[in-house]
């Protein structure tokens, strides 16, 4: 960019920009970013508040994506004075990008809100807040207009209200965290909040409930900050030492500054002030009915490190992150499996060993059933997993999406053992419904993708699927190694009962070379790319399995659904006679997946049924088969590697992943920001 901004303000600017991008994949229809003037107001609606004497904050929004921002404040910077030279020692930035759930998609709805004319107070908040209406009616009666239709307007409109109030009733040393202290106790529903000031110029305040938040810390020495390519530009904390913080939603848009992290829990409050860290506790029956603000306490924390590399959330080679996390699977799967496979000698037989569960193993056999709650493609990977958990471990596994079970308020049991399966490990839905399971006393397993995240560090116990950062908001690899540490989790509950010992040898056996096999079925990328050409312009694909993989056919729909923007049903191939087979003509395309398993004659028939309408149809089989299932050679077909009957559903997902990727490209969409869409979905 040509734009003649300097380089302090454009350093601010930039890692402001960077954490934006990184975090694009949580919400793309807006953003938003305020940053600091040191010079007087330039722009009219930038006018100070009537109790502040400091430059207001500038604030920046705009619809669409996180460039069309940049571009924005870049000519708007340019276009103003504020080029100028201009210094900062402290300087506190905020920026947002939103995926709307009150308002449309519009600069007014963007964040940060505002307090009103002057920023006094500014607001970016990633959550819901459940009781803004009634909030609202009490501030308009106050006087505050309000110009979105936001749920989050509400909040810098009441830390303005709470501060006024406080210096009305002659209290000028409200603090920044006080402030913040009363607005919390006001707020009801998921949130976390930063909150800006034009009254506590150099300090932020964070807080939490329910939305994730991690703050990162940076020390620079004063050789990394001489060797920075901004030279000139530092920022120093009281003590003198140059330092940056980051606050942020998830980890990948803080891991290119530094791995130092704190992972903050509900009710907690950082307050950052001149580059120092404070964190204090919100208590919610504490504070200020009658008498003075609440003092609150300081809570003392220890750094975590973070596991990621900064490579995992770049693109590498590849055009788009879904591509690259469809061809690193064979990578994903082995990290997954990695040190949890066993494989025995004369001595010992083959077993898995899943550290996070070893102490529950016995409570969990003693569990009347086992309950998977998942939502999207997580809970696909249950319904994947499901059959080899029930042969395994004997007990009766039911699937439960989240928010139905929320809906019915579905009986959950002391006696069973719920298993919350979440990639993100936020899904607002499924952690409701683990605050559910654990009121009702059940015990709670977590399989996740993210460490530190609420459904893994509220769960009793459970299992990281480490499959690396998962960006594209398609969840590929992430299915995969989910489904892989189902497997284990029944071998491991199934134990060394010997009846099913060759069983359970076998599986590891294919576990072990399930890679290689991964590796193979991606050799198909071509073939599915012209199948894609093929369906380029139809309206509907319809996917029929049974079986291990009824999974497959959802997840496989549901992935060209999400991103191709193609109509497309997963059908339960055992119901086709019950409804769908009156869709079946000559002009509707219809993958039927038919890999040997013990469904297998089954889907012969299915295939033969669905030939007599004319069905036109894509047949995915198992290497050789080819004959078997193609009625008259009429039909396209994709032959797989054939591994163990309860990981084929692995092995059969990538060459739909593929299929959907490509239809995505061809048709011109967004693959990895599909329409409408979000990748971590923290409100219900
Ligand atoms: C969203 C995403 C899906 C994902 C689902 C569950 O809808 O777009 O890709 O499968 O949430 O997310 P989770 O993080 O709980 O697995």
């Amino acid at each position: 960019l040509n734009y003649n901004v300097n380089r302090e303000r454009r350093y601010i600017l930039e890692v402001l920009f960077n954490g934006l991008r990184r975090l694009e994949y949580r919400g793309y229809d807006s953003a938003g970013i305020s940053i600091d003037s040191s010079l007087p107001p330039l722009i009219s609606d930038h006018s100070n508040g009537p109790s502040c004497n400091c430059p207001p904050p500038l604030v920046f929004r705009q619809e669409g994506n996180i460039e069309s921002l940049v571009k924005s404040v870049y000519e708007d910077v340019a276009a103003t004075d504020l080029n100028l030279e201009e210094s900062f020692s402290v300087h506190a930035g905020i920026a947002h990008t939103r995926w709307a759930t009150h308002g449309e998609p519009a600069p007014r709805n963007s964040h940060p809100q505002s307090s009103g004319p002057g920023n006094e107070f500014l607001v970016i908040h990633n959550g819901v807040i459940t009781n803004y209406e009634v909030l609202k009616e009490t501030l308009v009666r106050h006087g505050f207009t309000f110009e979105s239709e936001t749920d989050t307007e509400v909040i810098p409109k009441l830390a303005k209200f709470v501060f006024d109030k406080a210096n009305e009733e002659g209290d000028q040393t409200v603090t920044f965290s006080q402030v913040v202290f009363e607005v919390m106790r006001h707020l009801e529903g998921a949130y976390a909040l930063i909150f800006k000031s034009s009254h506590y110029p150099n300090e932020l305040i964070a807080c939490k409930r329910g939305s994730p938040l991690i703050l990162g810390v940076k020390e620079l020495t004063q050789d990394e900050n001489i060797a920075a390519s901004f030279q000139d530009v530092k920022f120093l904390s009281n003590n003198g030492q140059p330092k940056e913080l980051f606050l942020s939603s998830d980890a990948s848009a803080v891991v290119e500054h530094t791995k130092k992290v704190l992972v903050i829990e509900d009710g907690e409050v950082v307050h950052l002030k001149d580059g120092d860290v404070s964190i204090l506790k919100f208590d919610h029956g504490k504070g200020k009915h009658s008498g003075a603000f609440a003092r609150p306490a300081s809570v003392q924390r220890a750094l975590s490190i973070l596991e990621m590399e900064v490579e995992q959330i770049n693109k590498g080679n590849y055009e788009h992150y879904m591509q690259k996390e469809i061809h690193e699977q064979p990578e994903s799967l082995k990290t997954t499996m990695r040190g949890r496979l066993i494989r025995g000698d004369s001595s010992k037989s083959k077993t898995v060993l899943l550290g996070g569960l070893k102490d529950h193993l016995k409570t969990i056999r003693r569990s009347r059933r086992i309950v998977f709650i998942g939502c999207g493609t997580s809970y696909n990977a249950a319904l994947a997993a499901r059959p080899i958990l029930e042969e395994l471990s004997g007990m009766p596994v039911t699937m439960e999406i989240a928010s139905d079970l929320l809906d019915r308020q579905g009986p959950i049991y002391r006696e069973d053992t719920s298993v919350f399966v979440s990639q993100s490990g936020e899904t607002a839905d499924t952690l409701h419904a683990l605050e559910y399971a654990l009121e009702n006393g059940a015990l709670c397993v977590g399989i996740t993708n993210t460490v530190g995240s609420a459904i893994a560090r509220n769960t009793h116990c459970g299992v990281h699927i480490n499959a690396g950062c998962e960006i594209g908001v398609a969840s590929t690899k992430a299915y995969t190694s989910q489904i892989v540490v189902m497997a284990m989790l029944a071998l491991a509950i199934g134990g060394d009962t010997i009846s099913s010992e060759s069983r359970r040898e076998a599986i590891i056996d294919s576990l072990f070379d399930l890679p290689n096999k991964v590796r193979e079925v991606l050799k198909l990328d071509q073939e599915m790319k012209d199948i894609a050409q093929l369906l380029i312009a139809e309206q509907s694909l319809l996917v029929f399995g049974r079986g291990y993989n009824y999974a497959t056919a959802l997840e496989g729909a549901l992935k060209v659904k999400e991103v191709a923007l193609m109509h497309s049903e997963g059908i339960l191939a055992g119901e086709m006679k019950h409804g769908p087979l009156a869709l079946v003509d000559e002009t509707l395309p219809i993958v039927v997946i038919a890999t040997r398993d013990a469904c297998f004659s089954k889907q012969q028939s299915v295939i033969q049924q669905l030939h007599a309408r004319k069905g036109r149809l894509i047949v995915m089989c198992s290497k050789g088969d080819a004959a078997s299932v193609c009625v008259g050679g009429s039909c396209r077909v994709i032959e797989v590697p054939q591994v163990e009957d309860c990981l084929q559903p692995v092995i059969n997902i990538v060459p739909l992943q593929l299929l959907a990727y490509h239809l995505t490209v061809l048709r011109g969409y967004n693959v990895d920001q599909p329409r409408n869409l979000a990748k971590s979905v923290t409100t219900q």
